[in-house]
């Protein structure tokens, strides 16, 4: 059977309306199958030249007067970023890490609902976030409701991953946000393993606050900054704990006091990594330009793809089988995931990652990861596991 599965993955990329893509980016190795763009998305040949310009012509070239373009690109970007995740512009801004934009929502939720005393977390959420809901409410004497379906009754802020880091499982995002503004508790979506790769739709959703990351499938490259959404409704009451002078709606006057801007970019901080974010919005476009209904539809059909290989070897996958309910990777169950997953790079050139205790994911990136990279990665695991 997997025989037919591999013929059907040549078909499969035959038919592909975004096969191309794959020529946007550098393959330094045409036989690694790379099923790691949910960790880090592969190079872009346009960030290339891209760094290039901007080392050359506007930071050698430029000099200091580069600035006059580069100082508003955590907005341009965010601007770009917001049709693919159903925000209008002015609601995204592009800066600093996913931690850095989660820790100053939750203050600014937490100023929200100075009446309530509960941060809820899921407690299999990303450590990142619940080490952060930890230390903020150990700093502010508030309490962590660990529950992955809390009562909200008296929640100040709840936080969420909108696909789950290990099982790919989406979460209804207008559900979970319709639910908790019931109960009058806001909540902050992260974003991190949906942007680039699903159909986000946060306004569509009434959702108010929500982080996310860009080097995963929006290919920003390592260490490419996080971002955050403010819903325009919302951001007028946000008051950010970090006040640094890009949130400033009048930076350079150089006033006595803090006067935030009037849009996402009250959450800026400080000066921001031209180079990282200069690269952040060619990955950023790639996506815009490819078309995020395709992109997700393509993200669909590999991951069913996926699973479909993994049910023919008899590998176990907690990823949900409603394509709609899961994200862009599946996961394999096995005890020995951490050393299949070394075997799988070292034996097989076949590149996942490993997410303790027992998982292999197997990331689906539509503009890189091609049907036959699938079907190699299962059978290379069905080998090793047989
Ligand atoms: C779901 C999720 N949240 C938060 C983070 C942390 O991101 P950062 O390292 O940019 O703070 C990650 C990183 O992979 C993540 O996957």
């Amino acid at each position: 059977m997997m025989d037919q599965l591999a013929d059907r993955a040549r078909e499969l990329d035959g038919a592909d309306q975004l096969a191309t893509w794959r020529d946007e980016f550098v393959i330094t190795d045409p036989d690694l199958a790379y099923l790691d763009g949910n960790s880090l998305g592969m190079t872009p040949r346009r960030s290339l030249d891209r760094m290039r310009e901007v080392m050359e012509s506007e930071w050698a070239g430029g000099l200091i007067g580069s600035w006059e373009h580069w100082v508003d690109l955590p907005a341009r970007v965010g601007d770009a970023l917001a049709p693919l995740i159903g925000a209008e512009p002015g609601e995204v801004v592009v800066h600093d890490s996913v931690s850095v934009n989660l820790a100053q929502l939750v203050h600014a939720a937490l100023a929200m609902r100075p009446d309530r005393r509960v941060i809820a977390i899921d407690p299999a959420d990303f450590p990142s976030d619940r080490y952060i809901v930890d230390g903020i409410a150990r700093t502010l004497g508030l309490e962590v409701r660990r529950d992955a379906d809390p009562v909200l009754d008296d929640v100040a802020v709840m936080v969420r991953s909108h696909v789950d880091y290990r099982t790919a499982e989406v979460t209804d995002m207008a559900v979970g946000t319709a639910r908790a503004t019931a109960a009058g508790a806001l909540v902050i979506w992260d974003l991190s393993h949906s942007a680039g790769v699903l159909e986000v739709d946060l306004g569509a959703a009434g959702a108010e606050l929500a982080v996310g990351c860009t080097y995963k499938f929006l290919n920003g490259g390592p260490g490419s900054p996080g971002f955050s959404y403010v819903s325009t409704d919302l951001v007028g009451q946000v008051e950010q704990p970090i006040q640094g002078w890009f949130g400033h709606r009048d930076q350079f006057a150089m006033g006595p006091d803090f006067e935030p801007h009037a849009d996402a970019r009250r959450l800026l901080i400080g000066t921001p990594s031209v180079l990282a974010l200069a690269a952040t919005a060619v990955g950023v476009d790639l996506t815009a330009e490819a078309g995020i209904d395709l992109v997700a539809a393509k993200a669909r059909a590999l991951t069913a793809f996926a699973l479909e290989c993994c049910q023919d070897v008899g590998l176990d996958s907690p990823t949900p089988t409603d394509p709609f309910r899961r994200g862009g990777h599946v996961s394999v169950r096995h005890p020995d995931a951490r050393e299949l997953t070394r075997r799988l790079a070292t034996e097989h050139r076949v590149v996942a990652d490993f997410r303790t205790p027992d998982l292999i994911r197997l990331g689906c990136s539509p503009l890189t990861t091609r049907f036959v990279d699938v079907h190699r990665g299962v059978a290379a695991l069905a080998g090793l596991t047989n």
